[in-house]
């Protein structure tokens, strides 16, 4: 039985970086790297060599997710780590996204990690983790990114619940709340809406974040927070009304 990891999102920013961090664990035999543009996971094999496996799967399609715990069925592996990290926004109102763009991004955003955590949890066992990638967005409701956020706030929750049932059995679950990092993200954001998210204060690299993220699963943290700005928007989150906090982002938004 191998050990290995399971990276979703694998092909850029965030994910890539979890990829090159796990490549210095010893214990691990394989890193399957998930997402939908093979040429992006390929280049990880050509560089880091064969310990990364690649799976090319859009993860907004049930069936290909399913087929995807088939094959865990199958190769029985002992799954040290699973990082659900492929995810998306879109930076507009409302009505700035078609109903099935909407659905789409809820289904890559949370179904996906739902599903893969389900179809992950009989394969882990004592020290291994769940990272699933939750966002500063999830602190509280984001007018103009209110279906991100919110899914965002879904998968932290998820988490966090889930960490507590799963302390008999020694497998950790971390929700890793990034706030603004340097990622291809913003390009697949921007929508050209009329208001639009603008100000990226606290922006961070994203190496920083994984390796923190590691750390705190390690730990057995139920949540990770990287940074002082960040931080800070999380106590601000506990202690001010969302009445406020969302005042607050429409300035510094100047919507
Ligand atoms: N950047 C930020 O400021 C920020 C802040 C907080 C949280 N986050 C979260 O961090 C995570 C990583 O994002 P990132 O910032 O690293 O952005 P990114 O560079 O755009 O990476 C997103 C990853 O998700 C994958 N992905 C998207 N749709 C997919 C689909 N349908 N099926 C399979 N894979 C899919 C992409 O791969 P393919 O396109 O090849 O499929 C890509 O590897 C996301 O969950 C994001 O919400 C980001």
């Amino acid at each position: 039985m191998k050990n290995i990891a399971i990276v979703t999102g694998a092909s850029s920013g965030l994910g890539r970086e979890f990829v090159k961090l796990l490549l210095k664990e010893k214990e691990l035999d394989q890193i399957w790297a998930v997402a939908r543009r093979k040429q992006k996971l390929d280049q990880l094999v050509e560089k880091y060599g064969d310990k990364v496996k690649t799976y090319t799967i859009d993860l907004s399609d049930q069936d290909a997710i399913l087929e995807f715990g088939e094959l865990i069925k199958k190769k029985k592996p002992n799954i040290r780590y699973l990082i659900n990290n492929a995810g998306y926004a879109k930076f507009c109102s409302y009505d700035g996204l078609s109903v099935m763009g909407t659905i789409n991004m809820i289904d890559v955003n949370l179904s996906a990690p739902v599903a893969l955590t389900l179809l992950a949890l009989p394969y882990m066992r004592r020290g291994s983790h769940i990272l699933n990638i939750s966002s500063q967005a999830s602190f509280q409701p984001l007018p103009y990114q209110n279906v991100y956020s919110s899914t965002k706030a879904f998968l932290r929750n998820y988490t966090r619940a889930l960490h507590v049932e799963l302390k008999g059995k020694g497998i950790s679950a971390t929700a890793v709340c990034p706030g603004w990092m340097r990622t291809a993200l913003y390009q697949r954001a921007k929508v050209g809406a009329k208001k639009t998210v603008n100000n990226f204060l606290g922006m961070v690299t994203p190496d920083k974040v994984a390796r923190k993220a590691l750390c705190d699963a390690k730990r057995n943290r139920d949540m990770s927070v990287y940074g002082i700005y960040t931080k800070s928007c999380h106590v601000a989150a506990k202690v001010l009304p969302q009445k406020t906090t969302m005042k607050i982002w429409m300035m510094q938004q100047r919507f």
